[in-house]
């Protein structure tokens, strides 16, 4: 059974249809990258999966138990975790206190071994050094770090990644892969936004295309980026 389904979800803000009757299953452990052009539905699709938003039809199921009507916290707390493609930290709060709020109140991990269990994340996400730091202060990268690091301190069985290695150095960037993978390795399932391709196909194994609210297509990547319309729409080229 998949871990995630969504069946038919639709969402319009005023005339702007940003999700149309987008269905699609999230196989346990499995890595589904997700990409488009801006403004075509992918962070909207996270938020409707979180239950930031809720759809105007359609349904959004976690092991085939719907969701729909849970709230945000909820969700997180039956497994679901996710990073914002504008990091919000606790900006006042330390980097180490906003990994504590994550891994206690969302990954309902006790007091006495949320310490350690941070300090972990800390150094897995290179954050280690700065667990003193206010969090609101951080340059772009080490917030996009903490996102990350928030996500996986809620113990997530899917965790959705939204845009994280936009504007990374090369080495910064495989630094991420390799964290990713480790995440993925452990066996939670991850669904990744992102435009940075070799990144996105270093970990994935099946893309999914939006454009426009709608699922252009979904499968292997090499077979989708030789589509032709995923060539026009997406990349810009004349099929
Ligand atoms: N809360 C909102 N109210 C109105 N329009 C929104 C809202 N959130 C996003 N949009 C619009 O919906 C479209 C899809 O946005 P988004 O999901 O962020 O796209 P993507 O992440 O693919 O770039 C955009 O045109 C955006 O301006
Ligand atoms: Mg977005």
């Amino acid at each position: 059974m998949a871990i995630l389904s969504l069946r038919d979800v639709s969402k319009r803000f005023g005339a702007l249809t940003v999700a149309e009757a987008v269905s699609f299953d999230l196989a346990p452990g499995e890595a589904l990258g997700i990409i488009g052009p801006n403004g075509a539905g992918k962070s909207t699709l996270f938020n409707l999966i979180t239950g930031n938003l809720r759809p105007d039809k359609g349904s959004v199921s976690l092991d085939g138990r719907d969701i729909t009507a849970e709230t945000p916290m909820q969700r997180c707390a039956s497994g679901i975790g996710r990073s914002f493609q504008i990091p919000q930290p606790f900006g006042h709060l330390s980097v180490y206190e906003n990994l504590l709020v994550a891994a206690r109140f969302g990954g309902g991990i006790s007091a006495a071994e949320a310490p350690d269990y941070c300090m972990d994340l800390l150094r897995r996400t290179g954050l280690a050094a700065l667990a003193d730091r206010q969090a609101g202060g951080l340059p772009l990268l080490n917030r996009k770090r903490l996102e990350l690091a928030r996500a996986m301190a809620t113990r997530p069985r899917v965790i959705l990644l939204d845009e994280i290695a936009g504007g990374l150095t090369d080495a910064e960037c495989g630094e991420l892969v390799a964290t990713i993978r480790d995440i993925h390795a452990e066996g939670t399932a991850i669904l990744w936004i992102e435009h940075v391709l070799h990144a996105l196909t270093a970990v994935v194994t099946r893309l999914m295309v939006l454009n426009f609210g709608r699922v252009l297509m979904i499968g292997v990547p090499d077979q989708v980026m030789a589509a032709p319309e995923v060539r026009e729409i997406y990349l810009g080229i004349e099929a």
